[in-house]
């Protein structure tokens, strides 16, 4: 059977609802995606929140730097009016509230956790920590596969936890991507899907390295993709790019 290309949402369905928020990733749900993508800080009190931005301006009405926060104070702000008034309810929610949600609600689905830097103190150890701590707690380690710029960051995760799936975000062309990911034992290469060609894909997959492409916003991409036998792609235009999915099929 030919193998299918799974549908990630960016930051949940985030073309239509606030990035990152319980509704996005509902949605998500609601319209197909076989996965979500989720940024995650850590706040000042050690809480994995879910995020993009260090800052708060772009995506709250709060001021300042995530990791000055306190969990209660991020709780407190208001994650949806910049996307839409009707969207004023929506909060920051915890990395335990998506777990606890995915859990119980959308346990198919796959959860790709980017996982991302702090500002000043890169301090990567007690964020693998938390973010293991608690997916482990949920029993989610199958279901998850974590994510990072910071390629450090993962290596040091997967010394914790040697069962973890990691993926290697890419932004840069790199040479020979197979090398380098076996370097740093990831599972998994996610590179903005402009840097990928067939032969790097053919090469990595016949090598048991899975490949999730990001972000994939333009159907006739998704259709190439798609056809090429990609893993994964993670897109912010979910009902779209599904669509030209299945009108390829
Ligand atoms: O995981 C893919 C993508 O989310 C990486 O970039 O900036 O959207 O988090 P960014
Ligand atoms: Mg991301």
């Amino acid at each position: 059977m030919e193998k299918r290309t799974q549908i990630w949402a960016h930051r949940g369905y985030s073309l239509k609802y606030p990035e990152n928020t319980m509704l996005a990733f509902e949605q998500a749900s609601i319209h197909g995606a076989d996965g979500i993508e989720l940024d995650v800080h850590l706040s000042g009190d050690g809480v994995p929140v879910i995020i993009h931005d260090n800052r708060l301006e772009r995506t709250t009405n709060g001021r300042g730097w995530v990791e000055e926060k306190s969990s209660h104070e991020l709780r407190q702000l208001d994650a949806g009016s910049w996307k839409g008034a009707e969207f004023s309810d929506c909060r920051i929610p915890t990395l335990e509230e998506v777990l606890d949600w995915v859990v119980k609600r959308a346990p198919y689905m796959t959860v790709n956790l980017e996982l991302k830097r702090s500002r000043g103190n890169p301090s990567y150890d007690r964020l693998a920590q938390r973010v293991l701590s608690l997916v482990k707690q949920y029993r989610m380690l199958e279901k998850v596969i974590f994510s990072s710029f910071q390629h450090p960051l993962l290596c040091i995760l997967k010394e914790m936890e040697s069962q973890a799936q990691t993926g290697l975000l890419v932004a840069e062309p790199i040479h020979q991507p197979w090398v380098y990911m076996k370097h740093w034992k990831a599972n998994a290469y996610h590179p903005d899907y402009r840097l990928l060609d067939l032969s790097t894909l053919e090469i990595l997959q016949a090598q048991g390295i899975r490949v999730h492409v990001y972000t994939v916003n333009h159907r006739e991409a998704a259709q190439k993709l798609t056809s090429a036998g990609v893993d994964a792609m993670i897109t912010d235009c979910l009902e779209d790019i599904r669509d030209a999915l299945e009108e390829k099929n």
